[in-house]
């Protein structure tokens, strides 16, 4: 009686053991780390509404700032891991893009060029002339397809994606209690589903050659698996990156990696 206790106990042990090694952790979602030391962040009106921001680390000579711009229905936390790597030598700036975590949003619809004009207003605001942007978007580093057709088809139906949404509706209704989920959801959707609608020609006019990175996972599920390699082609002169190991979440699942290749992207 006793032995077949023991040994039942250490069977469901190991098939834990076996389960947590089975889950590739590209497959997984890490739980949304903290800000360093939460910071309580400011909002400033820009463009009509209050963007939440907050800075990390101090500047260093020689050292251009550091802008994280996380992506569509998350929040500034999602880097908090990674951030807390690259402020030990960047200045580090996070906001939350309108609408999103603590931003507030108003009746004008999302595009990509109001998002960027509320990130370079934001800049300015602060200071800053001249910084590095890690973007869904635009020194520039890119996370997304260049048109709706270049998201894949299968994300939406994934056991990740659903844990995704799931997670942040929650941290939407804490981050902003008197927000409109509904109305939200609609803009990002909205977004997501039209655009960007840009063209290789539309690519060729970035000039920044080698200061432009094309980063993505290795097992990449949200957007095609043959964007990167089209991108970086589009984009005369640009880099490469492909992280190990990771998907599409890869400032959670990684986020030492990820800071890894932020700051050999910084000294490139
Ligand atoms: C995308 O842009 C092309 C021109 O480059 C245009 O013909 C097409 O209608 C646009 N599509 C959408 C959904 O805006
Ligand atoms: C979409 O993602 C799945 C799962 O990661 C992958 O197997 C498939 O090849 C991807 N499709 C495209 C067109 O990139
Ligand atoms: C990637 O994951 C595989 C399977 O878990 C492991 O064998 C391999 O060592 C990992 N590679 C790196 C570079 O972490």
């Amino acid at each position: 009686m006793r032995s077949s206790i023991i040994y039942s106990s250490l069977i469901s042990c190991l098939a834990a053991v076996t389960a947590a090694q089975t889950t590739p952790v590209w497959e997984t979602l890490p739980p949304t780390p903290q800000l360093p030391g939460n910071p309580a962040g400011t909002l400033t009106e820009i463009n009509g509404v209050k963007i939440w921001h907050a800075e990390l680390g101090t500047a260093v000579d020689g050292q251009v700032p550091v802008l994280m711009l996380h992506g569509g229905f998350g929040n500034s936390d999602y880097y908090g891991d990674v951030v807390k790597s690259l402020m030990a030598k960047h200045q580090v700036i996070v906001m939350d893009t309108r609408g999103h975590g603590r931003s507030t949003m108003d009746s004008t619809p999302f595009t990509y060029e109001l998002y960027a004009s509320d990130a370079s207003a934001l800049l300015e605001t602060l200071g800053i002339a001249k910084a590095a942007w890690h973007a869904g978007r635009a020194r520039l580093r890119l996370r997304r397809g260049h048109n709706p057709q270049s998201t894949n088809a299968t994300f939406s139906s994934s056991a990740t994606y659903a844990a995704f949404i799931g997670r942040a509706t929650k941290e939407y209704a804490a981050l902003q209690p008197n927000g409109d989920l509904k109305a939200f959801a609609a803009a990002v959707e909205t977004l997501e589903s039209t655009q960007p609608n840009w063209t290789e020609a539309d690519f060729a006019r970035i000039k920044l050659g080698a200061k432009v990175t094309i980063a993505d996972g290795q097992y990449e599920e949200a957007v095609v698996l043959a964007e990167p390699a089209l991108l970086n082609s589009w984009i005369v002169g640009s880099q490469r990156v492909t992280l190990t190991n990771v998907s599409h979440f890869a400032p959670l699942q990684d986020p030492d990696q990820f800071a890894a290749k932020v700051e050999e992207f910084l000294s490139a």
